[in-house]
């Protein structure tokens, strides 16, 4: 939709959004290996959205499936005696509960600059970077990453306890290149707040420094605010369909696998490799940028610690080192309540994808350390986990971190 209409229709006071009222999410068990490949028969139907991928037997697989389309869906599963229960009646109601929530929380707002028990806004994210950076003026700078397609102040902060000869190496942190996997931002600032705000944290910064980008897609992240909570790619206007999967822009064996030259897809690669501006940002950032020895990029779900290469089967060539890391970075995890995570590169256990911003961290920028973190999900919500949810993800996260900045300081 266009932007003056769009205008036009706020000032009409019509919401144009997206609304998913009376779509239902369903759990679906499959029990045998012939259930197992109905389902993924099942999976090409563009009726029905599968959350999660069908896995081993045994395993519950999610799907959202329209009110329309809801009564073939039933039928399906009752012909081939497969067992299912709706786990989400209303999944609208669920993302106006969410909305509603935050609006709550901004009207209590408390002397915090930050707490961990709701989703923000970009520019609440931008405002707390700024205070950071006035508040810790000898640990933080506030960076001009770079504006988005409709103009979105995009910034970064690098967190450094001071300079050093020689420089200190870097730990680089994006997140949010993914619109709707919210969990992403929001364990990018827990990370920025306590190596800034937590007393105890400050042996991290002494041998590291950190540079921090939350919101990688902005435009994209506002829009699954306000238009579709489901919402992956950025929003550049295609003939047909608008926007473009970021992650699989980037110009490293660009469209070699797991990527689409569909305009409609939710993994469509751009005309061209970097036709996005937000991640030209990020190939520029990273190649100006001396020193940087890990990119990690944070996104959501599936518990997955993912290294290259994504572009096809080939592992890149220090794939021990990164296994043995990521290990170790999920005992770390697991050691606070359990969450384990799969350990292995992004072809191997996830699928092939080209254009990724990893791959490119890798191959383009020639940074040796490179994971893609797919946070956990909410039970049945995947990209929607519960507010309720993100100060413990954050916490067990963070021990995690502490690893990468150990090995970091220690090897690089
Ligand atoms: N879920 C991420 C995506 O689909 C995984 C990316 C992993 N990296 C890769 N190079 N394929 O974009
Ligand atoms: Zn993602």
């Amino acid at each position: 939709m266009r932007a003056s209409l769009l205008v036009t229709l706020a000032l009409l006071g019509f919401a144009a959004s997206v609304s998913y009222d009376g779509y239902k999410v369903y759990k679906v068990v499959p029990k045998t290996e012939v259930e197992n490949q109905y389902l993924k028969a099942m999976q090409l139907s563009k009726d029905f959205d599968f959350w999660s991928k069908i896995n081993k037997v045994g395993n519950p697989v999610v799907v959202m499936v329209s009110p329309k389309a809801q009564s073939k869906f039933e039928e399906y599963l009752k012909i081939s005696k497969i067992e299912y229960n709706v786990q989400i009646e209303n999944v609208e109601s669920t993302i106006q509960a969410e909305r509603e929530y935050h609006r709550a929380k901004q009207a209590q707002k408390t002397g915090l600059k930050i707490s961990f028990d709701q989703y923000y806004r970009h520019a609440e994210i931008n405002a707390y970077l700024e205070q950071l950076a006035k508040d810790y003026p000898d640990v933080v700078t506030l960076e001009n990453f770079g504006q988005s397609y409709q103009k979105r102040q995009m910034n970064l902060v690098r967190i450094s306890s001071g300079p050093r000869n020689p420089p200190k190496p870097i730990i680089f942190i994006d997140a949010g290149i993914h619109a709707r996997e919210w969990i992403a931002p929001a364990v990018a600032l827990y990370i920025i707040n306590q190596l800034v705000e937590n007393p105890e944290n400050s042996n991290l910064i002494q041998d590291v420094d950190w540079i921090i980008l939350p919101s990688l897609n902005p435009d994209g992240y506002e829009y699954s605010w306000d238009e579709d909570r489901m919402w992956r790619k950025t929003v550049s206007p295609g003939t047909i369909c608008d926007g473009c999967d970021p992650n699989r822009n980037f110009g490293f064996h660009w469209m070699e696998a797991g990527a689409s030259s569909w305009e409609c897809s939710e993994t469509y690669a751009g005309k061209q490799a970097f036709s996005e501006v937000e991640t030209r940002h990020l190939r520029d950032y990273l190649n100006k940028t001396a020193n940087i020895k890990a990119y990690l990029t944070l996104h959501s779900y599936g518990q997955y610690l993912l290294y290259p290469w994504g572009y096809s089967d080939a592992l890149c060539d220090n794939w021990r080192e990164l296994d043995a890391l990521g290990n170790q970075v999920n005992d770390a995890i697991a050691a606070v309540s359990g969450t384990t995570y799969t350990v292995g590169s992004s072809t191997h256990v996830l699928y092939a994808a080209a254009g990724a911003s990893d791959d490119w961290a890798m191959g383009g920028a020639g940074i040796d350390i490179v994971y893609t973190i797919e946070l956990p999900g909410g039970g049945w919500y995947g990209f929607d986990l519960p507010a309720s949810r993100i100060l413990p993800v954050c916490i067990e996260t963070f021990e995690g971190f502490k690893v990468y900045a150990d090995y970091v300081a220690k090897n690089r």
